[in-house]
């Protein structure tokens, strides 16, 4: 896709981080933007500020975790818009900030919580939009925002790294299968490294029905395995850098949206243990 001009975007997580990111880069490209996102009040602060530049905006307030919500966010979408052509499959949240445990002392509510939003969220998403794209035979676009901690060993984000490194999954097959059918429909997989964000605060939106027992939120943090990825030379993008990224590799068909470098370096050693049928190790520089 290589026109956005007057073009109808839909974001999810819109409200905060990369998906504002998003959404701003949406106006700036001229485009009509339907911002979705859980946090109401937010929503709305967004919504107002992307208002006041001029652009064309519809908040619709979305739990993508519901397929309902997401069936909703598309009919408001064709309502208002009458067509959608990029859509941003973003909202994500990561249980892991308070407590870094092995898989098997997550509760299930955690697990059920992150895979909610994180993996179903995407499914929803793309059983929802991709056959109304496909039946307007226009040029479309999909960004589904995995994580780098879907392409290499992460032996404490677990649930997280589940289901970023299943969102890849899907993509992959996405793309091979539009590309086979010569669809004018292209898919892209964002996988950030560090970008400023509120997603170590991602509690903020977890549902009443999926908390933990107070006593279980209240366990001390465990020591991190993962200090050592923290002292590569990382550069923290802001949400309109990696915006802008984003749109560079919409416009260039670019699959895999990498936004470090130094993701490489932890990808290889993982493909190389794989490669040489040694066990996994924790990654570092
Ligand atoms: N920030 C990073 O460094 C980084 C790195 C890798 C991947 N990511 C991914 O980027 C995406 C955006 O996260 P972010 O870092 O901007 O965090 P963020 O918390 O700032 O933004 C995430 C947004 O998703 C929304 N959200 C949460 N649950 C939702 C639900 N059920 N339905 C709809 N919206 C919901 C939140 O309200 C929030 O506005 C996520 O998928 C995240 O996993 C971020």
């Amino acid at each position: 896709m290589k026109e956005f001009k007057d073009k109808v975007a839909v974001v999810t997580g819109a409200a905060s981080g990369i998906g504002r990111g998003l959404a701003g880069q949406c106006v700036k490209e001229g485009m009509k933007v339907v911002i979705a996102d859980i946090e109401g009040a937010r929503l709305k602060e967004t919504e107002k500020e992307l208002k006041a530049s001029g652009a064309e905006v519809l908040a619709v307030k979305t739990d993508v975790s519901k397929y309902k919500d997401v069936e909703a966010l598309a009919q408001k979408t064709l309502d208002t818009f009458g067509e959608v052509h990029l859509l941003f499959n973003n909202a994500g949240v990561q249980a892991e900030t308070s407590s870094r445990k092995p898989p098997w002392e997550y509760t299930l509510a955690d697990w059920e919580w992150v895979m909610g939003v994180n993996l179903w969220g995407v499914i929803h998403g793309i059983k929802v939009f991709v056959p109304i794209m496909l039946g307007q035979k226009t040029e479309c676009h999909i960004v589904n925002t995995a994580s780098m901690a879907g392409l290499i060993t992460e032996p404490q984000l677990v649930i997280y790294a589940v289901t970023k490194s299943s969102v890849i999954k899907i993509s992959e097959a996405m793309y091979l299968q539009l590309q086979h059918r010569k669809a004018k429909l292209g898919v892209s997989i964002l996988c950030p490294a560090f970008v400023t964000s509120d997603l170590g605060n991602a509690a903020r939106n977890r549902p009443k029905e999926l908390q933990n027992p107070a006593e279980t939120q209240a366990e001390p943090e465990q020591p991190s395995l993962l200090n050592k990825i923290r002292k590569g030379n990382w550069k923290t993008l802001s949400p309109e850098q990696c915006a802008e990224l984003v749109f560079q590799c919409i416009r260039e068909d670019t699959f895999y949206i990498l936004t470090d470098p130094l993701i490489d370096t932890l990808m290889k050693q993982r493909i190389d243990n794989i490669l040489k049928r040694q066990s996994p190790t924790l990654p570092e520089f």
